[in-house]
């Protein structure tokens, strides 16, 4: 885990912690008050005394009960001893179920298990439920013995009201001992909740600092790269944020440095050449006038008879003239190549290059055409503004002029009978000023589109292979860029980008 990592893990821990922490010493507290006022021994002994009360009325009632079976025992034995006739026992009977509101019916059974009298309350429709308890007594007086049941009721509704307030009682006490307990246990699930939230807080704060350290080691280890001289490296932008950000600034540095050290890498390669073009200059050039005076004198001063031989001396003499003058060309071209300025830079328009161009053009056809009424045409246009660089316009010029050489000869050998077209134009496009030169020749094979701006790659008898080194050397003292592609029209395009000036 990296130290980054740990800080970010450290701030959520802390910030969880606080938070957690101090919510379950508020919530605990706030639990012991509301017990505090809520559950207490005053309510308790209330509650309590309540259901003692109703115990009591129920006693009270049951007693009672027990004394109107009694009171109607009284009553019926009394009647017994006064006469059994049954009109008169069941009068009595009726006035007592009258008298006693509890009674729910009076029954006289016999010996013989006969039952000589019963009468029944008719059932009360608005009384609801009732707990009846039935008084059993004997009585001997009188002839035989007799059992008198006397059915009396109390509304459910006591009963159940004191079991609801026994209920609520026993509750009650229960929390009261619970009291203490119970804030635990929520202190507990508390805990419990906490700690699955900072596991998770942890987890998550795990992922993000992953993947931003993750992100920024990156960063460091291609910036080790790049210090080691490896500029091919470039980072993947993804996500929209800050290190996206330093990462395309990352990628854009290492694209600068690498174009800018292949710059250097190809100036200081033509430098080298430069100074072999001298040498090698130096060397050819010492040698060649001696030799052509020495065939002039062979030629000249032969004496001899031999006409044959004669005539060899003079062809010789020829041959050795004319690549003497080939090689004086050669010589010229390798010393300007040597000698090439660098290139001096002031603000200029590139249209007033196309202009100088368009004045030269005459000269040129005459030269590549080898003096042929050349049948190519050639087509100059620049935008109305001016496209304003920095430039040495002498050396654009000889640049331009090379690849437009080029051009020409190219569609000069491909259309020799008429048709050659070559296309020269400037404009500017995003901060960039361009000069286009293409032509509907043969153009020229992709794979070689990197090794035409070597020195001395060519692939004409006669060439040095020196044009398009020219070009590009100068066109990367301006701090600009040449690219070569194919044309529209099938040819060779040839783009030299400079960058603007800031207006
Ligand atoms: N417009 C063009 N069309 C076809 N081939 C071209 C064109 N321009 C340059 N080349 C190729 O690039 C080579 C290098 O050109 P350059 O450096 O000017 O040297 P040279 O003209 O002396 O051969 C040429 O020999 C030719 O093969
Ligand atoms: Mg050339």
């Amino acid at each position: 885990m990296s130290r980054f990592e740990r800080k970010i893990l450290f701030a959520i821990g802390l910030a969880v912690f606080l938070a957690l922490g101090g919510s379950i010493f508020l919530a605990q507290g706030a639990l012991r008050d509301v017990y505090a006022v809520g559950v207490n021994e005053r309510f308790g002994a209330e509650l309590v005394h309540g259901v003692e009360a109703r115990r009591g009325q129920l006693i009270a009632l049951r007693v009672g009960s027990d004394q109107v079976a009694d009171a109607v025992l009284w009553a019926v034995e009394a009647q017994l001893a006064r006469s059994r006739s049954d009109t008169a026992l069941d009068s009595l009977l009726t006035e007592l179920l009258d008298r006693y509101e509890g009674v729910q019916s009076i029954r006289l059974i016999d010996d013989a298990d006969e039952v000589l009298a019963n009468v029944v309350r008719p059932p009360d429709p608005v009384g609801g439920a009732l707990r009846t308890t039935i008084r059993d007594r004997e009585t001997g007086r009188g002839a035989g013995k007799l059992r008198i049941a006397v059915e009396v009721s109390v509304p459910e509704r006591y009963f159940e009201r004191l079991q609801e307030a026994g209920e609520v009682a026993d509750v009650y006490s229960r929390l009261q001992q619970q009291g203490a307990s119970v804030s635990d246990v929520y202190a507990w699930v508390f805990g419990v909740l906490a700690f699955l939230v900072i596991l998770v807080a942890f987890l998550i704060g795990a992922i993000v600092s992953r993947r931003v350290t993750r992100r920024v080691t990156d960063l460091a280890d291609a910036s080790r790269k790049v210090g080691a001289g490896d500029l091919t490296v470039a980072l993947p932008t993804g996500a929209r944020d800050e290190i996206t950000e330093l990462t395309k600034a990352f990628n854009q540095m290492v694209r600068d440095l690498r174009d800018s050290r292949t710059r250097i890498e190809y100036l200081q390669r033509i430098g080298a050449w430069q100074d072999f073009a001298r040498r090698l200059a130096h060397e050819i050039k010492n040698p060649l006038t001696p030799i052509q005076l020495a065939a002039q004198e062979m030629s000249e001063t032969y004496a001899g008879e031999d006409e044959d031989y004669q005539k060899k001396l003079l062809q010789a003499r020829a041959i050795i003239e004319e690549e003497v003058a080939t090689l004086r060309r050669l010589v010229g071209e390798f010393s300007a190549f040597a000698k090439l300025p660098r290139a001096d830079l002031s603000p200029s328009d590139l249209c007033e290059l196309i202009e100088s161009i368009r004045i030269s053009i005459p000269a040129v056809l005459e030269d590549v055409g080898h003096g042929a009424a050349a049948p190519v045409e050639v087509q100059l246009t620049c935008a109305t503004e001016p496209i304003r660089v920095r430039m040495d316009p002498m050396m654009l010029k000889r640049g331009v002029d090379n690849i437009l050489r080029n051009a020409i000869q190219a569609v000069y050998e491909a259309h020799p009978t008429g048709g050659g077209r070559v296309l020269v134009r400037a404009y500017q496009s995003q901060g960039s000023g361009f000069v286009e030169i293409r032509d509907n020749g043969p153009g020229i094979d992709e794979k070689n589109w990197e090794r035409v701006f070597d020195p001395y790659y060519t692939t004409k008898a006669e060439g040095t292979g020196l044009g398009l080194a020219i070009v590009k050397k100068v066109v990367l003292e301006h701090g600009g860029e040449v690219r070569l592609d194919r044309a529209p029209e099938g040819g060779a395009r040839f783009s030299i980008e400079l960058p603007l000036m800031e207006s």
